[in-house]
């Protein structure tokens, strides 16, 4: 049995993540919460020939609590998305007070009614986002780093798509793996190219190199620009959000041997070795995880990196350093 809630489930990332969630045979019972439109979305899906059984929820009556009430697996999508023009790494100061308002509150409904569920942050700006969650459950005594995930595939996806238009021929694209390290955000986005399953071209010029980084980092902005003010990456980011949920469920199934990037928190295996890895003190990174029935087991390290990937690694570092921080004295010292 297995109960998946997704918090922001009327949006435009919500409404197609909970699709893919319906979709998946494994999950038994599906809880859409939105402040809008949850329970038309939910009905919706409920005639879909698959086992879970639906039901949306708003607001009022404690929908919330209601939502997560048993839930193993929770999904946040919840927020606002940027708008042209802005970069994810210059995310607006407004925007970032609404977003990390926003995961405040329902994280703290989670630390109060699913305090062992998975929890896996999708809204922006993750890197700040994360460590947000993390204080709240601190606060209330239940957090276990194991159990929170910053969910960075989309980065991995595009690092599969874009890797495989390189090589030319884009039916490779599901079977390129590529760690993605750092964070989530423009510079704080390392795909290790050297360590691809289907290397490069060893004669690939730099600048070749540079711009496949450069988009694979900056992607995002493909998507806002062409939407024209109609949003972020939905359909994309949904896809990537079930691909991570999917493992995640089958991990807590019991599953052994699964690997997968996420933005996690440091204070766990693995994690001081990363630190020394990287040089530098951080509490949340974005590397390869193994997964068991708890969660994290490991974080593994950087493995060979080239100097090329060092350079990379050493520019994300102060402003992964200074969103954690943001998002830390979000919670310890509001303004
Ligand atoms: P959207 O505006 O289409 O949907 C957001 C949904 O959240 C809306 O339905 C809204 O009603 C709901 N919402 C707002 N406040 C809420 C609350 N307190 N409780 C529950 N639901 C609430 O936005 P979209 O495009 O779905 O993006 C959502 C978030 O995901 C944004 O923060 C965006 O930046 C982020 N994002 C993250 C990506 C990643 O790779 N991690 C990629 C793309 C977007």
């Amino acid at each position: 049995m297995v109960k998946a809630v997704v918090l922001g489930a009327a949006g435009g990332i919500g409404q197609p993540l909970s699709l893919l969630l319906k979709s998946n045979l494994e999950v038994t019972e599906l809880a859409l919460y939105d402040i809008v439109n949850a329970p038309g979305v939910a009905v919706d899906l409920s005639h879909i020939a698959t086992p879970a059984k639906v039901e949306g929820f708003l607001p009022p009556d404690n929908g919330l609590q209601k939502a997560l009430a048993g839930a193993q697996v929770v999904v946040i999508p919840a927020g606002v998305p940027r708008k042209p023009g802005v970069s994810q790494c210059s995310i607006s100061d407004d925007l970032f007070k609404i977003n990390a308002g926003i995961v405040r509150d329902l994280a703290t409904a989670i630390a109060t009614t699913a305090p062992k569920a998975f929890v896996l942050v999708i809204s922006n700006p993750v890197n700040s986002t994360v460590p947000i969650v993390a204080e709240v459950f601190k606060q209330h005594k239940v957090f276990d780093p194991r159990r929170l995930f910053g969910v960075t595939t989309l980065d991995v996806v595009r690092a599969s798509t874009f890797v495989a238009e390189v090589l030319g021929d884009r039916s490779l694209s599901p079977s390129v793996a590529v760690p993605v390290v750092g964070g989530h955000s423009g510079v704080t986005i390392v795909p290790l190219l050297s360590q691809s399953s289907h290397p490069l071209p060893s004669n690939l010029d730099t600048s070749t190199i540079d711009s496949l980084v450069n988009r694979i980092q900056f992607g995002g902005d493909e998507v806002v620009k062409a939407k024209d003010g109609a949003g972020s990456a939905t359909l994309s980011m949904a896809y990537a959000g079930a691909e991570f949920s999917t493992k995640i469920i089958r991990a807590l199934k019991g599953e052994r041997g699964i690997v997968v990037p996420s933005y996690v928190n440091l204070t766990q295996e693995g994690g001081e070795a990363l630190k020394k890895d990287l040089g530098k003190e951080l509490d949340y990174f974005s590397a390869p995880v193994e997964l068991g029935p708890n969660g994290v087991e490991k974080i593994n390290g950087l493995g060979a990196i080239t100097p090329a990937e060092r350079v990379l690694i050493d520019a994300a570092l102060p402003e992964l350093a200074a969103s954690i921080e943001k998002g830390v004295s979000f919670i310890q010292t509001p303004k």
